[in-house]
């Protein structure tokens, strides 16, 4: 068994524990994408409870690239200010903090980005119900720009590592899958140029931050959806990312028209812990740069048992209830109080991150 309590690195990061928190959109920022108070405190929070590395929620690269309402965005050089904020605040309690940007594709509403969503090819999308317009070579280009323009501010914001959202049914995710990738350009037809897309995203991304600046990816394992894409096409992408230079790979799987096998499933044994340990184990033998494995850790020795797999775990729902979890794991504590109920997706569309079992108890004690 591994000890949760090493430090490990991404590229030149050095990271002192096992514990990264997964990206979690916090609903936090304002129309324009500026990150409010309560979120910088939110993440300071985090970092004084000892997680080795925050993932920030999804920021959007561009203005149609928005998934959610009141999410961040890295879209303008504008942002670069209130975006220091973040990485100061993390800095100051002791924490290292990388920024997840995030094209949403065809998986948003029309409403919340004032346009008609884009993606790969043009359909209904599985998980939304909305209408998506096929991207044109020039809106593709364009977004591979956005992204490694976004990469840049997080760079010169101050963060310590940014990540590519590459799963749960997002735009690279989107080009990656067979079922909402129906291309018959270069950029689809095949595995190897549905994979294009992600190569050139991360290849303008390196050329914008530089060398030495960590990059690394959420990559989906399988969508867990009929006709999505699959652990055998998702292990050469994972290769062929890291040959590319990817520093880091997060595993994840599912998406939101994957019902139960969502990215947020149900956890309520210590077997079901993990669920997606198996294609992380089966990625990391197949690259050389570090393997993160997120989706449903509760138990420390769950962790522990799993390091002898992959580099380190990520967690977004237990944080969310208990953001000192890495700290009480030190301490001895032995198990997360989460109990997976997803009700944190409604609070953070209604007033922001927060866990609903932790809102009933306040409401209760206040009679
Ligand atoms: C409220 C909420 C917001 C989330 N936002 C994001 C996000 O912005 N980016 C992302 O990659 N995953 C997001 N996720 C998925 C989590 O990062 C994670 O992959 C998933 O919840 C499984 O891990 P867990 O069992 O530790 O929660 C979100 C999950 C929740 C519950």
């Amino acid at each position: 068994m591994a000890d949760i309590f090493t430090p490990w690195k991404i590229k030149d990061l050095s990271i002192p524990n096992r514990l990264v928190r997964s990206a979690t959109w916090e609903g936090l920022a304002d129309d324009d994408g500026v990150p409010s108070h309560e979120l910088i405190n939110a993440l300071a929070d985090l970092a004084e409870g000892g997680v080795g590395l925050i993932i920030t929620g999804y920021a959007y690269i561009s203005p149609e690239g928005r998934g959610l309402p009141k999410q961040t965005g890295a879209h303008i050089d504008a942002l670069v200010g209130p975006l220091t904020r973040i990485s100061d605040a993390v800095h100051k309690s002791g924490g290292l903090v990388a920024m997840q940007i995030v094209h949403a594709g065809g998986q948003t509403k029309a409403d919340w980005i004032g346009q008609q969503p884009i993606g790969p090819s043009a359909m209904l999308n599985p998980a939304f119900g909305e209408e998506v317009a096929e991207m044109s070579l020039m809106q593709i280009e364009d977004t591979i720009e956005a992204f490694a323009l976004a990469a840049a501010r997080v760079r010169a914001a101050g963060f310590d590592a940014v990540e590519l959202h590459g799963a749960h049914g997002y735009l690279i995710n989107q080009f990656l899958s067979p079922l909402t990738n129906q291309r018959t350009d270069d950029y689809g037809g095949s595995p190897a140029n549905r994979a294009r897309f992600a190569y050139e995203v991360l290849a303008a991304t390196r050329q914008a931050v530089g060398p030495t600046y960590p990059v690394f990816i959420k990559l989906n394992s399988y969508d867990a959806v009929e006709g999505g894409l699959t652990l055998e096409e998702s292990l050469p992408v994972a290769q062929g990312l890291a040959q590319r230079g990817m520093n880091a790979i997060e595993v994840s799987g599912g998406t939101p028209a994957a019902g139960k096998l969502s990215p947020s499933r149900v956890v309520k044994q210590a077997e079901e812990e993990g669920y997606f340990l198996a294609n992380a184990a089966a990625i990391k033998k197949a690259v050389s740069c570090p393997v993160i494995c997120v989706g449903g850790w509760r138990s420390k020795s769950q962790v522990e048992k799993a390091l002898d797999q992959v580099d380190a775990v990520a967690m977004s729902r237990p944080f969310i209830r208990q953001p000192d979890l890495a700290k009480r794991w030190q301490a001895g504590e032995e198990k997360a109080t989460c109990i997976s109920c997803n009700q944190c997706f409604k609070v953070g569309m209604q007033q922001g991150l927060g866990c609903g079992q932790e809102l009933k108890k306040q409401e209760k004690a206040q009679g």
